[in-house]
C-alpha cells in the first residue's frame, strides 16, 4: 500500500488563523488592483470606495462587483494589473455569445495555481506513484494545463492526453492502466461507451478516482459514473476569471461539495437579483475575490454560478455545495424555472435509458415547448415497449416534480451528439437562433 500524500498546514488551520491569513491578504489584493489595474481603479472611484476603507472582511460589501462584462469591456488584456513582460501565461474561455474572456498570470500565480490543483489532486486522494491521465482539453482552456501542471506538482506521472480522440483514450487507459482521471463527467461517459464498444466493462479499468468539473453535474450522476466506472468521483471546481481548475475541491473522505481554498479565494453568496450578501447556507450567486492573484487580480467576481457556503467538514476552510445551475442556464419554460440538472436526476432513474440527454426548446404558437432527446443503453437488450414505458415513465416523473411537460424523443444510441468537453445541455430555438447553455 502507498502512502496518502500529506496535508499543508493551512489546511488544518484554525478558523482564526484562516480569517486573520484572508484580512491581511484581502487588503493586499485592493490595493494592488487599485494601483495597478487602471479598470478597478475607475471602478472604485465612481462607487467612493478605497482599498483603506476595509477594516474587517464584511466591509467587502462596500466594493462594486465584476463581471464578465467588464473583462469584455477591457478586451484582452485591460484589467491587468501587471506590466506585459511580467505576464508568463494568457488563457481565455471560450463564450457561444461574443468576445471570449482573456485571463493573464505571472509566474507566482501559475506556481500557485499548481500548488492549488496539487492539493486538490491530493484531496481526492491521490497516492505516491499513481498516474494521472489528463482528458481535459490543453490549450486556451484552463482545464488541461491547470491540470496537468498541479498533478506534476503533486509528483505524480501525467498522461496529457487532452481531449477528444475518444478511442484512443480508452485504448491507452487500457494500456497505461492510470489510477486517476481528470475529465468533464459528460466525456468520462462517452469513454465509458467507447470502453464497452471495445469489449471492456469500464468497472474492471485501472482507474481509482475520477476527479470531475467544468459543467455542472448532480449527485446521481456522481453514483451513475461511480458504478459504471468502479470509482470514486470527485468534484472539482473552477473557473478561468478567478483561476481555472481548483478554485475548490472534494476532499475523498467527506464528497460532500468542494471545499474552497479560501487561503486564495474569498467567498460571498449574494442575492442575485439585489446583489445583497447573503448568510451562510443560504443559496444564492457565488462571488469570489482573490487574495493572492498578482496578473489579474478579481474582486467580487460574479460567478453566475448558484450554490450556498457551508461549514467545513473534512477541512476547516468552507465547503460550497454541489453546483447543479448557473443562473444562465435557467430555462423559463411555460413560466416554470427549470435547470436541466433537475432533468437530469430524473432521467438517471430510468435503467434502461442512457445517461446522455440534450434539451431542444421550440415554440408551438405562443407557447414554449420542451423536447427532451434521450437514447437507450449502448449495452440495453431493452425491447421497443419497455423503452416506450421508460419514456412514459419519465414524462410523468417531469410532470409530476418539476410541473411540465416535456415531450421525450427516444433516438438511436448514439444518436445524442457527444461534446469531448462540456456538454452542451441546451439548444434554444425559441427565437430561431440558437442559444447554447453553457460558455
Ligand atoms: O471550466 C475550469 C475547470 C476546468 C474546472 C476543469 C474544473 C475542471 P471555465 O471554462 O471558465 O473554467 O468555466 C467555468 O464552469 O463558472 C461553472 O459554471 C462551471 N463549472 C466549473 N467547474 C464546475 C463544477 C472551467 N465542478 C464555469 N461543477 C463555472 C459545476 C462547474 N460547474
Amino acid at each position: 500500500m502507498t502512502a496518502s500524500l500529506s496535508l499543508e498546514p493551512i489546511e488544518t488551520a484554525s478558523r482564526d488563523e484562516l480569517i486573520a491569513l484572508q484580512l491581511a491578504r484581502l487588503k493586499w489584493s485592493l490595493m494592488h488592483a487599485y494601483e495597478n489595474s487602471p479598470g478597478y481603479r475607475c471602478k472604485f472611484d465612481e462607487a467612493q470606495v478605497h482599498p483603506h476603507d476595509l477594516n474587517t472582511l464584511a466591509d467587502l460589501a462596500h466594493f462594486p462587483f465584476t463581471s464578465k462584462k467588464d473583462l469584455r469591456d477591457n478586451y484582452p488584456f485591460g484589467m491587468f494589473a501587471v506590466a506585459q513582460d511580467q505576464i508568463s501565461r494568457i488563457h481565455a474561455s471560450s463564450g457561444t455569445t461574443g468576445k471570449s474572456t482573456v485571463v493573464g498570470y505571472t509566474a507566482r500565480d501559475i506556481d500557485i495555481w499548481a500548488n492549488l490543483v496539487a492539493r486538490s489532486i491530493r484531496a481526492a486522494g491521490a497516492k505516491r506513484g499513481d498516474k494521472v491521465h489528463i482528458s481535459c482539453g490543453y490549450g486556451l482552456f484552463t482545464g488541461g494545463l491547470g491540470a496537468h501542471y498541479g498533478a506534476e506538482r503533486a509528483g505524480l506521472t501525467v498522461i496529457p492526453f487532452g481531449s477528444g480522440q475518444t478511442e484512443k483514450q480508452a485504448q491507452l487507459l487500457q494500456d497505461f492502466r492510470p489510477d486517476i482521471i481528470v475529465v468533464t463527467p459528460s466525456y468520462m461517459l462517452s469513454i465509458a461507451d467507447e470502453l464497452e464498444r471495445q469489449g471492456v466493462d469500464p468497472a474492471q479499468c485501472s482507474l481509482r478516482i475520477g476527479i470531475f468539473g467544468a459543467e455542472p453535474w448532480t449527485n446521481k450522476m456522481r453514483h451513475t459514473i461511480e458504478q459504471r466506472m468502479g470509482i470514486d468521483a470527485i468534484d472539482i471546481y473552477g473557473l478561468s476569471e478567478v483561476m481555472g481548475p481548483g478554485v475548490a475541491s472534494e476532499c475523498a473522505e467527506t464528497k460532500d461539495g468542494p471545499t474552497i481554498w479560501e487561503d486564495h479565494f474569498y467567498p460571498e453568496i449574494i442575492n442575485p437579483d439585489t446583489g445583497e450578501v447573503l448568510p451562510d447556507g443560504e443559496l444564492g450567486e457565488l462571488v469570489f475575490t482573490s487574495l493572492t492573484k498578482e496578473a489579474l487580480p478579481v474582486i467580487r467576481y460574479r460567478t453566475r454560478d448558484l450554490t450556498r457556503l457551508l461549514p467545513g467538514t473534512a477541512r476547516t476552510m468552507r465547503r460550497m455545495e454541489k453546483v447543479t445551475g448557473r443562473s444562465d442556464d435557467m430555462m423559463i419554460v411555460r413560466g416554470v424555472n427549470v435547470f436541466p440538472t433537475q432533468i437530469e436526476e430524473l432521467l438517471l432513474k430510468q435503467p434502461t435509458l442512457a445517461p446522455h440527454y440534450q434539451i431542444v426548446l421550440t415554440k408551438e404558437g405562443p407557447l414554449d415547448v420542451l423536447t427532451l432527446n434521450v437514447e437507450p443503453r449502448s449495452n440495453s437488450t431493452s425491447d421497443i415497449a419497455t423503452l416506450n414505458l421508460a419514456q412514459k415513465a419519465l414524462a410523468y416523473d417531469i410532470k409530476a416534480s418539476i410541473g411540465i411537460n416535456a415531450a421525450i424523443n427516444l433516438l438511436a444510441v448514439n444518436g445524442i451528439e457527444r461534446s469531448v468537453g462540456k456538454a452542451q445541455r441546451v439548444i434554444d430555438r425559441r427565437d430561431q437562433r440558437d442559444r447554447h447553455s453553457s460558455p
